[in-house]
Formats: structure tokens, sequence, C-alpha cells
């Protein structure tokens, strides 16, 4: 498959409509063994149940940053189960996350923001889980965040992580679903779901950057509530912001 910034300027075009099982399918059918979905043991089981259905070779990986709530490492155990998958969790480097600690205690990210301790505790791990991979998909949708992701397209050359050296494509392919249809997805099929969901968590990342939002909040506002609406990107998802400063990756 070609990774010429034009053929897949112009896939996302073709595929921006399709259903997407569609583009899991296609990202499977091109891409597979060497294609990995994350899963953050929130929405994007529902990636997991796509694949599953289609079939092929595909990876599945997970970032366990040390502050997931119990309930998420439940359930990404339940998705391995359930699915009969394989899951490669990765952890963050022992050395560099004893060092933050040390320096600035376990909870630095409220008043020094977030990037630094999200740079070792998922962004480090996310580079290794990306190495033998030539595409990861995500569960990104636009909705999720008017600030960040408004524009991002099913399937591009990873604005963040691709190089000359690398070649790297990232398929998002509920980039244009609403929250509603992928409700109605999970509902419908019986997948399963992380119980925080029904606790008035929208939006389930870390445990202490994450809270409950009222039905009258934006699912977004439940993350990193402390910081500025447009810089709500951990580096997992960095190139949704144009000027992300990047001196902790
Ligand atoms: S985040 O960057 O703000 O934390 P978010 O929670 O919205 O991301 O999730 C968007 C997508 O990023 C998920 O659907 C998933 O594909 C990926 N992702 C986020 N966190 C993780 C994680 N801990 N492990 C694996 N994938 C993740
Ligand atoms: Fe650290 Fe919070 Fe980022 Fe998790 S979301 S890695 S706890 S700053």
């Amino acid at each position: 498959m070609s990774v010429d910034p034009k053929t897949i300027a112009a896939l996302a075009a073709e595929y921006a409509t399709r259903d997407p099982r569609d583009i899991v399918e296609f990202a499977i059918r091109e891409y597979g063994p060497d294609i990995g979905i994350s899963f953050s043991g929130a929405e994007s089981v529902v990636l997991i149940d796509m694949a599953s259905k289609i079939g092929g070779k595909f990876r599945v990986f997970s970032l366990d940053t040390g502050r997931l709530h119990p309930e998420t490492l439940q359930f990404i155990d339940r998705v391995r189960r359930h699915y009969a998958i394989r899951i490669d969790v990765y952890y963050p480097q022992a050395e560099a996350l004893e060092k933050l600690v040390r320096e600035k205690g376990l909870f630095s990210f409220y008043t020094d923001g977030h990037k630094e301790c999200c740079a070792i505790r998922k962004v480090e791990p996310l580079l290794r889980a990306l190495k033998p991979l030539n595409a990861w998909i995500t569960g990104q949708r636009k909705d999720q965040s008017p600030g960040t992701r408004s524009a991002i397209p099913v399937v591009q050359l990873d604005p963040t992580f691709n190089s000359a050296k690398h070649r790297l494509v990232k398929f998002n392919p509920l980039a244009n679903w609403t929250g509603k249809q992928l409700w109605a997805y999970i509902r419908e099929r019986e997948v399963p779901y992380n119980p925080l969901f029904e606790r008035g968590y929208s939006s389930i990342g870390c445990e202490p950057c994450t809270r409950p939002t009222n039905p009258s909040q934006h699912e977004r506002e439940g993350r990193w509530w402390w910081e500025d609406e447009t810089a709500k990107e951990c580096g997992l998802h960095a190139g949704n912001v144009t000027k992300f400063q990047d001196g902790n990756l």
C-alpha cells in the first residue's frame, strides 16, 4: 500500500462517508498483520468488535499508564477474554517515572500541566507499541473535542509519528460518527462497555485527570479540566493541535 500523501488524502476523501466497518476492513486488508488497534479501555472497544467480526490479522494494544481506574483495567481484561484476543499492554519505563515522581511527586500535572507526565506514561510507551507497525487504528471522533479534533480525517499519514524512516498510517474510522451513533452500535450489538460510563463519565482517561460530567457539559470537559480547551491533547494525538509545543515528547 502506497504511503504517498496524495494517495492517502484521496483515500480519506473516498472513505469519509463510508461506514466505519468498511474503513476497518480496508485498513486490516491493506496493513494486516502489522496494524494495531489502540484500545484505551473505553469506547474504542467498538473497533475491536468490528475487527473481530471482519476477521484478518491485526494487533490490539493498550497503554497502562499506572493511573487508570481499576474498572478500566478490569474492562481491558474482560475484552481480552470476551473476544479471545491477545492485548499487548505497554507500561512506562520505570527509571523515567521514578525520576519524575521523586522530583515532582505524584500529582505534578495539576500544577505543571499534563504533558510531562503524559510523555512518560503514555507517549514513550506508545512509541514502543508503534515501532513494529505500519499503521494503527484509533477511536478518535470529531465530536469528542471541538477544540482539537474537528478536522480529523478517517485516514492520514500520522501527523506526529510518521517519518521518512518510519512510515506510519493512522486510521480514525469513527471520525465522522457521533457519540449517539457509537452508543447505538454498542447497545444494538451488546458490545461490552466500561461500567464508568454508567457513573457519569462521558470520556475516560487516567483517574486523576478524568471526572464525571453533567449533561450540559461537553465530554472533553471531564478531562484535564484545569487546562485550556485547545491544549487538551496528551501527545498520542498531538498532531491534532497545530501549534503543539512538543518539548516533552
Ligand atoms: S487521549 O489522547 O485524550 O487520552 P482519548 O481518550 O480521547 O485520547 O482516546 C482517543 C483514542 O486514543 C482512543 O480511542 C484510543 O484509540 C487511543 N488511546 C487513548 N488512550 C489510550 C491508551 N491508554 N491505550 C491505548 N490507546 C489509547
Ligand atoms: Fe499522567 Fe494524567 Fe497524562 Fe495520565 S492523563 S499520563 S495521569 S497527566
